[in-house]
């Protein structure tokens, strides 16, 4: 049975749809799924407590959600820098005061410099590293900061929303980045945010609801002056003391929707949510160079496929928006898994094969998802029950489904992969004819076949969205219209394989080897 769309997009709230999605940037950041929340209520609160007005409110409410929306773009470089995985770096720096050369910001270095490679080369990369940190960080810190800015403008967000985001990073001492602005001249929201991300880390770190709220306070207390703005953090001091501020941190995943001020919830329209996945979708080939445009090509190809199909234009749009999505669990594997030149040991298949789980994970939070989710999930499942997460066999996936089984070994074999440069799109073809329709299914296969240029300008035209390349605003909303062109259909036997080619394969080992990551 085909998946419906079972949302009324005007019942949706927006903050719902970003909040679902915080969960995916948590993962990047190597954070427990919920800090995004969680940040969001202690930063809510402290704006609260210092006097912000609705309209400030407003502005820091989504700021708090996407603060992270820059962080997966900056993962791949700092792989290349460290040499080691991204994610776990990106966890524990969140604990280590690296501004400082002591005990803590040696161990940091000594376990996430190269910690695999031979003696002599970890100690000249430890040398290379610490004669260049403060410009690495300025680097790293400048990726994440500028793309997540610009994310939360094609989202439709606030103006005051992206330059807090911008402004996450700065120090109140003036040593932070990307501007090392200092005091009061970093924006008032960031400071905020830079201090209830802080608190929410170590509350989460050291002990949770038990004692994580007395090592918040104290690296609060710690770095006043020095990180935080004094006058921040006696305000956290008094709400924290209060003891009901952890009681809702802890409920956070139900709170959060009712901290959006103002009278009126934010409303979705096909236009927001149009733009939010193109920016997520952004997010998400962010990760890694090698899936560069991915996400928007996987939906330029299902369109196509979903089109020469006929299929009636809700489930055209259902499938649209599950392949912007649909790899938002790679959010959580690591670059040197992802961008690793060589094969993946078992282990690191594991992690691979987790993804599609994650995916759907973060997308049946968003109410009324739950069929992009289980769309989604489905991306590497195979009609003879070879594929993951689930195994699920031809029985139990959908026309829809199937759909985005090829459009995704379509994208992915037809991209570049660390492994192996691109394929021509012939033999991007045959490979996948040799595994119709064992593997894949036919009927999709041929519609691909016979769309596929039809498929790259409508993955042109999706990229370009997603990255607003020439785009305003205003084109940005105009989004819908997109499904609209190459209607034409290409005649589908022209392009049959021939019955040689569609002969099967007994192993999909070239399939697996060529687009599963
Ligand atoms: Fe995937
Ligand atoms: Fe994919």
């Amino acid at each position: 049975m085909d998946e419906q769309a079972n949302y009324d997009v005007e019942q949706i709230a927006v903050s719902s749809v970003v909040a679902a999605l915080s969960y995916g940037l948590d993962l990047t950041e190597g954070q427990p799924m919920g800090h995004s929340e969680r940040t969001c209520v202690i930063g809510m609160r402290l704006g609260q407590e210092l006097g912000l007005d609705e309209e400030e409110l407003g502005h820091l409410y989504y700021a708090l959600l996407m603060k992270d929306a820059g962080c997966s773009s900056n993962a791949s470089r700092m792989f290349q820098i460290m040499g080691s995985d991204d994610i776990a770096a990106k966890r524990d720096v969140k604990t280590t005061d690296w501004t400082k050369l002591n005990r803590d910001s040696i161990e940091y270095a000594l376990s996430h410099i190269k910690p695999h490679a031979p003696f002599i080369e970890r100690v000249q990369a430890f040398v290379e590293m610490a004669s260049n940190q403060k410009r690495n960080a300025g680097e790293l810190v400048k990726i994440r900061c500028e793309r997540g800015a610009s994310i939360a403008r094609r989202m439709g967000l606030s103006e005051e929303t992206a330059e807090a985001i911008h402004g996450l990073d700065e120090l109140w001492n003036g040593e932070g980045h990307p501007h090392g602005f200092r005091g009061e001249d970093i924006p008032r929201l960031s400071r905020i945010m830079s201090l209830a991300q802080t608190a929410e880390v170590f509350y989460r770190a050291r002990g949770g609801y038990a004692q994580g709220g007395t090592a918040a306070l104290e690296v609060a207390r710690a770095r006043s002056g020095h990180w935080f703005d004094p006058q921040m953090v006696l305000a956290f001091e008094s709400i924290a003391r209060r003891g009901e501020l952890w009681r809702e941190v802890e409920q956070a995943s139900t709170l959060v929707a009712t901290l959006e001020p103002g009278e009126k919830v934010w409303k979705a329209t096909d236009e927001t949510l149009e733009a939010i996945c193109l920016a997520f979708a952004d997010v998400i080939d962010a990760k890694s160079p090698f899936t560069h445009r991915h996400s928007t090509g996987v939906a330029g190809a299902a369109q196509a496929i979903a089109r020469s199909l006929g299929l009636p234009e809700d489930q055209v749009v259902l499938l649209r928006r599950a392949a912007l999505l649909h790899d938002i669990g790679k959010l959580s594997v690591s670059n040197s898994i992802l961008d690793k030149p060589g094969k993946l040991d078992e282990g690191e298949w594991r992690i691979v094969r987790e993804h599609p789980r994650y995916s759907f994970e973060i997308l049946r939070r968003i109410p009324g998802f739950s069929s992009i989710a289980e769309l989604a999930a489905s991306h590497h499942e195979k009609l003879d029950g070879s594929g993951y997460w689930r195994g699920l066999d031809a029985s139990q996936l959908s026309t829809t489904a199937r759909i985005l089984v090829v459009a995704d070994v379509y994208d992915a074999l037809a991209a570049r992969r660390p492994y192996r440069d691109a394929l021509p799109k012939e033999q991007v073809l045959a490979i996948m004819a040799r595994e119709t329709p064992r593997a894949i299914d036919a009927q999709c296969f041929y519609a691909l076949s016979g769309a596929y240029q039809q498929a790259e300008s409508l993955a042109e035209n999706l990229a370009n969205l997603a990255n607003g390349v020439g785009t305003s605003q205003d084109e940005v909303s105009r989004t819908k219209d997109v499904r609209y062109i190459n209607e034409a259909r290409t005649p589908e036997r022209e392009l049959l394989p021939t019955a040689a080619v569609r002969q099967r394969r007994r192993t999909a080992t070239r399939l697996a080897e060529g687009c599963s990551r």
